[in-house]
């Protein structure tokens, strides 16, 4: 049953996070195929696709607001694309069919493939830019960070939160050349460091959940990326702060001449601002979140992760996926 309006009080009746696995589940099973192969156009459009399908089955009326592919002019599902099967569920939706897909194209792990859905009009993507500057951290130590505070502080108070000593906190960290200031201060500040060479999706998720080999997501990544990750946060805790970062002097000066505020501090709930959020992830290429595509004789193996801010419920999902039963009941084509 559905309970719909446009304010940041909508309580959307059913777990939909649950409807949205089978849409990441697709999109990774059809992009996994090309893993290694080096073209990450492949990748996407595949990805794309089999999303593009199977959100079409899901009981709603969804408008794509967040459909990846700008950065690199990738195959996407375009923003304003109405999604769903129509019914009266009015919602936003956010995808990234592979965040990752440079991953995917080179064999390696952390690739995944993402969805958040929340009430119509509740997702803002200041897509202004491209990138944004980001801090990302788990309940723990949500209160202690301030992206305008100087790294040395941001890792100091991270630890004082988390009752360990700086040497004992890990920052994962983009590995691009834009970040060589950042990573002196991460290392003068005496913290450990994790570069990971894509996927800050993942990364963030796995800054913000307890147990997990990092503590914070420092740096520059793309802006949509960020909204998606603010989704997760929503629903596992934590904290994302965000600020535009112009990748030129050009760019800049355009958003002056907009009248964008670029010291304006983009907070979690200024990104997604509801208090039912869902977000669904599925494994590409296995990685520290989530393991990827596995194949097995007739069929393969996923898993997801399927969340929901309002219940606080956070849901690891084992699939196996019969491909010749698939192949008469499904319009996806998975092998
Ligand atoms: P794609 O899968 O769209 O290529 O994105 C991968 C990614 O690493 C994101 O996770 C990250 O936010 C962004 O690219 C960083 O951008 P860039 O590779 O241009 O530095």
């Amino acid at each position: 049953m559905k309970n719909i309006n446009n304010n940041s009080n909508v309580t959307l009746e059913r777990n939909i996070a649950m409807e949205l696995v089978r849409v990441t589940e697709s999109a990774a099973l059809v992009s996994a195929k090309y893993l290694g192969m080096g073209n990450k156009n492949l990748v996407d459009q595949a990805a794309v696709n089999a999303m593009r399908k199977v959100l079409g089955y899901v009981r709603m009326d969804g408008i794509v607001v967040i459909g990846e592919g700008e950065k690199d002019e990738a195959p996407m599902l375009f923003i304003g694309e109405r999604i769903g099967d129509g019914s009266d569920l009015k919602a936003d939706i956010a995808v990234d069919p592979v965040d990752g897909t440079t991953l995917v194209a080179r064999g390696l792990p952390g690739a995944i493939s993402c969805v958040a859905l929340s009430a119509r009009g509740t997702i803002h993507c200041p897509r202004q830019f491209v990138y944004m500057n980001k801090i990302i951290t788990g309940p723990e130590a949500k209160d202690a960070i301030d992206i305008n505070d100087t790294v040395a502080n941001n890792l100091k108070n991270v630890a004082l939160a988390k009752k360990r000593k700086v040497s004992e906190i890990t920052v994962v960290v983009l590995d691009r050349p834009r970040h060589e200031q950042l990573l002196s201060e991460i290392r003068a500040a005496g913290a450990r460091v994790k570069l990971i060479s894509d996927g800050d999706v993942a990364a963030g998720i796995q800054a913000a959940l307890p147990d997990t080999d990092v503590d914070v997501l420092m740096g520059v990544g793309g802006t949509p990326e960020g909204v998606l990750t603010a989704a997760a946060i929503l629903c596992v805790g934590g904290m994302i702060q965000c600020k535009a970062w112009p990748r030129d002097e050009k760019e800049r000066k355009q958003a002056v001449i907009d009248g964008v505020n670029l010291e304006k501090v983009y907070k979690t709930e200024d990104l997604i601002s509801s208090n039912d959020v869902f977000f669904a992830a599925t494994g590409v290429s296995s990685g520290e979140l989530l393991r990827g595509v596995r194949y097995h004789t007739g069929g393969a193996r996923t898993q997801s992760i399927a969340m929901r801010s309002k219940s606080g419920t956070v849901r690891w999902i084992d699939s196996w996926h019969n491909f010749e039963k698939l192949d008469k009941v499904s319009s996806v084509e998975f092998h």
